[in-house]
């Protein structure tokens, strides 16, 4: 009997479902919430509030789109944690009830675990290979930026991590000093494209080991800027595109640097990115060139499967099934969350 697996992510400002069927992703909706743009971040008030009008339709989609009965459905996965409280609190209440009301389990599932098992999504096109392990992985995301070493699907251990800021927190603190949107890191990635890499250099991080660290970078782009508005009010908009271009070289410098130094510390031979900041062009384009320089099997995930999305969700829960590892009703949300 097949097992499918329906997957709810609602942890910061993405309400999203997806249906999972025996490893493969029949469906994934995603309902980005853009009330959040005009405050220049994420208020969790107004989250919550948008997950809670949100959820009921977008599973409805997601489990239309798949062609999928809730009779069929074997398990429920979502995301407990880390997150907003009052987001995941969506998330978690709207699983167990539905699973409750169809007599079948809940699955708990580690936002950040889920990111990772993007790569073992199973797809029927001749050239997919599933990764071999070890396997290390980059997570870079809004909040978090870690180096994981991927023992076995539900056996990840990390090995370095930021000592501050998140890579997207740094892309998004920095695009918001230019005047630019929320979130900034995609919008200075189509930015960059016409801008030089080369015309402006920042302060470069000292940390030991395998952590990142990107507050520094922060703290020397804003008193950059506030030097060169001194001498040209004009500055920003003169250089946005090569302001952004330097600043994501800046960022993808210190990621690849760490990078390199797990992978050779480590010698795993599979590398994989994974999280909102893996949907950057030239962070992909820097990761290929790495595994060509070292000879490694390398994988990309395809774009609406790098920021928050309900199939990661389903295809954590889908481990955990086979796994027998379910969760109780009694289980609380959590806004941080240890792997
Ligand atoms: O994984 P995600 O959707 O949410 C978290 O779990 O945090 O990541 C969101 C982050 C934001 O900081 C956003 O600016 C960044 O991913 N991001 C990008 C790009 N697309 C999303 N950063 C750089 N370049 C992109 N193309
Ligand atoms: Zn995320």
């Amino acid at each position: 009997m097949s097992v499918i697996i329906l997957g709810i992510e609602s942890s910061c400002d993405e309400t999203s479902a997806s249906v999972v069927k025996d490893g493969y992703v029949i469906s994934n909706y995603i309902a980005n919430q853009t009330i959040h743009e005009k405050y220049g971040g994420v208020v969790p008030e107004l989250a919550s509030r948008a997950h809670q009008q949100n959820i009921i339709p977008v599973v409805d989609i997601a489990l239309k789109e798949a062609g999928v009965e809730l009779n069929q459905i074997s398990a429920i996965a979502f995301t407990r944690g880390p997150g907003l409280l009052g987001a995941l609190l969506v998330g978690t209440s709207f699983a167990k009830g539905l699973a409750l009301s169809l007599n079948i389990p809940i699955i708990d599932v580690n936002h950040l675990q889920a990111h990772i098992l993007v790569h073992f999504i199973k797809k029927d096109t001749s050239d997919f290979q599933m990764p071999k392990f070890p396997m290390l992985c980059l997570l870079v995301s809004g909040g978090h930026t870690q180096l994981v070493l991927i023992e076995d699907f539900l056996k990840m251990e990390i090995i370095g991590q930021t000592i501050d800021d998140a890579a997207g927190e740094a892309f998004d603190k920095c695009a918001k000093i230019m005047g630019l949107d929320y979130p900034g890191g995609p919008i200075v990635d189509k930015l960059a494209q016409a801008g030089d890499p080369t015309a402006f250099k920042f302060a470069k991080p000292k940390v030991d080991g395998l952590d990142f660290s990107f507050s520094g970078l922060k703290t020397s782009f804003l008193y950059f800027l506030r030097d060169r508005l001194q001498e040209d009010h004009n500055f920003i908009e003169n250089n946005r595109e090569s302001l952004c271009s330097s600043l994501q070289k800046s960022i993808i410098d210190i990621l690849i640097d760490k990078t390199k130094k797990a992978i050779k510390q480590t010698g795993v031979t599979s590398f994989g990115i994974a999280g909102g900041v893996s949907a950057n062009s030239e962070l992909r384009k820097a990761v290929q060139a790495l595994g060509k320089e070292l000879k490694l099997d390398v994988y990309i995930p395809e774009l609406s499967l790098t920021t928050d999305n309900a199939a990661m969700v389903a295809i954590a829960g889908y481990y955990k099934f086979l796994n027998n590892e379910f969760a109780d009703h009694g289980l609380a949300p959590l806004a941080r969350m240890p792997f």
